[in-house]
């Protein structure tokens, strides 16, 4: 894929505020802090349009960022972020629920893990609920800057036993910071929305 144009189009607060021109649409999801700004900046190339943060749980819409005419990526909320109350966190659960069961331009949700850790409770569980739901997705475990080359395959390993992952469920490996994995990724995304 190759990126003309990418510009921050608008932070959704509910259904009636997402795009209308149906584009497919690839979200994020993954624990507050663990990359997913980052991870859209590196795939559109641009230093900060989707803003990151060493702040955990700056994203509490739903950002969407369109790709040149192409396609749009959803930023979601980050969940697991302690500091939010519980009945805000329950409100954004439901929302995102919503949009994640009948948002008919969804293609495909990007699970992001931190490469570093097995996966949280939390990660544990929204792996199983997406592909329980049928939601399309891939995990992309990122930050594998951050350990030596040498341990990557040990840390793969353990992240897809503890998500109970199968053969064919699909995993990429990256690092927004070196652009690890940029072209894989990218590949997956324009296969699953029939490039
Ligand atoms: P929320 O919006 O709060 O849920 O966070 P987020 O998941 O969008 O994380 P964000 O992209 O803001 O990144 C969080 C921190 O991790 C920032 O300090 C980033 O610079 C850093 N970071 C993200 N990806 C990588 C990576 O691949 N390598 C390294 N070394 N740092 C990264
Ligand atoms: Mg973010």
């Amino acid at each position: 894929m190759k990126v003309n144009q990418a510009e921050f189009i608008i932070s959704a607060v509910g259904p009636s505020q997402y795009p209308a021109d149906a584009l497919p649409e690839i979200a994020l999801a993954g624990r507050s802090n663990v990359g997913k700004s980052s991870l859209i900046n590196r795939l559109i190339q641009r230093k900060n349009l989707a803003r990151t943060s060493s702040k955990p749980g700056k994203t509490q819409q739903l950002n969407y960022y369109k790709v040149n005419a192409d396609l749009y990526f959803v930023d979601l909320p980050g969940y697991g972020y302690a500091q939010v109350s519980k009945s805000k966190r329950e409100i954004w659960g439901k929302f995102i629920e919503q949009y994640l069961l009948h948002r008919e331009h969804l293609k495909l949700v990007l699970l992001i893990i931190d490469i570093r850790h097995a996966p949280s409770k939390d990660d544990q569980t929204m792996f199983a609920w997406l592909k329980h739901n049928d939601v399309p997705l891939v995990v992309v475990t990122t930050k594998a800057d951050k350990i030596t080359k040498g341990h990557w395959q040990k840390h793969v390993k353990i992240i897809r036993e503890t998500l109970q992952m199968e053969k064919h469920d699909r995993m990429v490996l990256f690092s927004s910071e070196l652009g690890v994995g940029k072209d894989e990724l990218w590949q997956v995304i324009e296969q699953e929305i029939g490039w």
